[in-house]
């Protein structure tokens, strides 16, 4: 019989049974590329024969939770969910350059006794030797393969000589029985499916590395991300050293978390003082910038917003964001103009996240709001003051989550005075820092740009 053949977008995993220029489900072109099904014959259900089954009790089972092997960097086993645990497939994923590997040949430091074996298929042994000089106490005994042939690969992973697999890179390895070129969706995603079955039946972590694409997506197919346990995003802008590893999917921890590192000369270090990194040093106050406290992961750490509010020459003025919501940014600007009579419908606005973090907490909203205002009336707000409060949208500023983390780690960062929603029933005091409770948008901005 002959086998089928059909086409997979190279983006987004979509499959058609005809070919086409661009893909109807990413809207990407020049992406189809072909495959052949291997067409098996179904069986018919037949309950006499039945195969054997082992059903487990739940108290028979041990609880792999205590097991968690500690990677050395805290940043890294926070985003984790408080280490490696055995048996688990980790993606790594980032764009080119950004330091996945570095970060990998780092945590071998500490796991290895552990017997970690990192598998290399874009270096060879000579680069990652002259990587691991650079980055320093890199184990002398730490074991490395350069190879791309999966099953070669899964061979040493069974061996007793590894009990932690890294797979650098999931793009460069292939199935030998598979027709498509290593990278294309369909080796990919057979590679990872046999990783995952590899970790699972040995019980061994297994960390797979995995570029990104222009758009952000896991290089190929976004259905990886549903294969493994946990996705780790890796990114960070060009222009600056910090890097942040986000988890995006986590079957053993929380997706909220966020680890902090910065590239330097000698390998990634731990931030473990966000707060510094992402204020700017400058002492002056001007008017567009305000500091809010953001809550990132579980940690509060206190970011510099900055607005240009400036006469527009078109006709529909221009509202454009870094690291800010811009939808969040016309829900707030629809409330300035509907409450307070703010003339912003003649202006574009700019918007722009200090140091390129993104920002998701609705508790910058205030902070946001006074950026704005402090622009547009060129009226600064002081430098001591921190911003936090989310905007409903009559005007009133509604509570936030974790407000005392946020007032404490103000006070440490030596500023004088915070603005926080009235509703938040906190008792927290402090002789440190002047907490100044606001109930309605106009009032906390007459409070702020006195
Ligand atoms: P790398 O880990 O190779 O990135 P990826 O595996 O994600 O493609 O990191 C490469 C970049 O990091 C490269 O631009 C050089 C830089 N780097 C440093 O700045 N310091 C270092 O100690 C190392 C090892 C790399
Ligand atoms: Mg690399």
């Amino acid at each position: 019989m002959k086998n089928k053949i059909y086409y997979v977008c190279s983006n987004c995993g979509y499959q058609s049974a005809k070919w086409a220029g661009k893909c109807s489900s990413c809207g990407e072109w020049g992406t189809f590329e072909q495959e052949e099904e291997v067409s098996k014959k179904s069986k018919k259900l037949d309950l006499k024969k039945r195969p054997k089954v082992n059903v487990t009790k739940l108290s028979e089972i041990e609880s792999s939770d205590d097991f968690r092997i500690n990677t050395g960097l805290k940043e890294f086993d926070r985003v984790l969910g408080g280490g490696i645990v055995p048996g688990s497939l980790v993606l790594i994923a980032g764009d080119p350059g950004i330091g996945k590997s570095t970060l990998t040949l780092q945590i071998t430091k500490s796991i290895i006794k552990h017997d970690p074996l990192y598998i290399t298929g874009e270096e060879s042994l000579g680069q990652i030797k002259h990587r691991a000089s650079r980055l320093k106490d890199i184990p002398e005994n730490l074991k490395l393969l350069a190879e791309t042939d999966l099953d070669k690969i899964i061979n040493a992973i069974s061996s007793d000589e590894c009990k932690i697999a890294i797979v650098d890179s999931i793009q460069s390895v292939y199935m030998d029985n598979l027709d498509s070129t290593p990278g294309s969706v369909v080796q990919v995603r057979e590679c990872t499916s046999r990783l995952m079955q590899v970790a699972k039946r040995l019980n061994k972590p297994i960390f797979i590395i995995g570029h990104v694409n222009k758009e952000g997506n896991i290089a190929g197919p976004k259905m990886l991300e549903h294969m493994v346990d946990s996705v780790l995003q890796f990114e960070g802008e060009k222009e600056y050293n910090y890097r942040i590893l986000r988890a995006i999917k986590n079957r053993y921890g929380s997706t909220n978390e966020i680890g902090i590192f910065e590239m330097t000369s000698n390998g990634l270090r731990e931030v473990t003082n966000p707060s510094e990194l992402f204020l700017s040093n400058r002492k002056d106050a001007a008017p567009g910038v305000v500091t809010v406290a953001s809550t990132e992961g579980n940690r509060p750490i206190l970011i510099e917003i900055q607005a240009l509010v400036s006469p527009t020459g078109f006709s529909v003025p221009q509202r454009t964001t870094t690291g800010f919501d811009n939808r969040r940014l016309q829900m707030i600007i629809a409330v300035l103009e509907k409450r307070l009579g703010a003339n912003l419908f003649k202006h574009d606005v700019f918007v722009n996240i200090a140091g390129g973090l993104r920002v998701n907490d609705t508790s910058t909203d205030l902070g946001v709001a006074a950026a704005l205002i402090s622009s547009l009336h060129d009226n600064a707000v002081p430098r001591d003051t921190v911003i936090v409060g989310e905007i409903g949208l009559t005007g009133e500023v509604r509570n936030v989550s974790q407000i005392e983390q946020k007032v404490k780690e103000s006070e440490k960062l030596g500023f004088k005075k915070i603005i926080i929603p009235e509703i938040n029933k906190s008792a927290i005091k402090s002789n440190k820092i002047e907490i100044v409770k606001v109930g309605k948008i106009s009032s906390a901005l007459k409070e702020i740009l006195k």
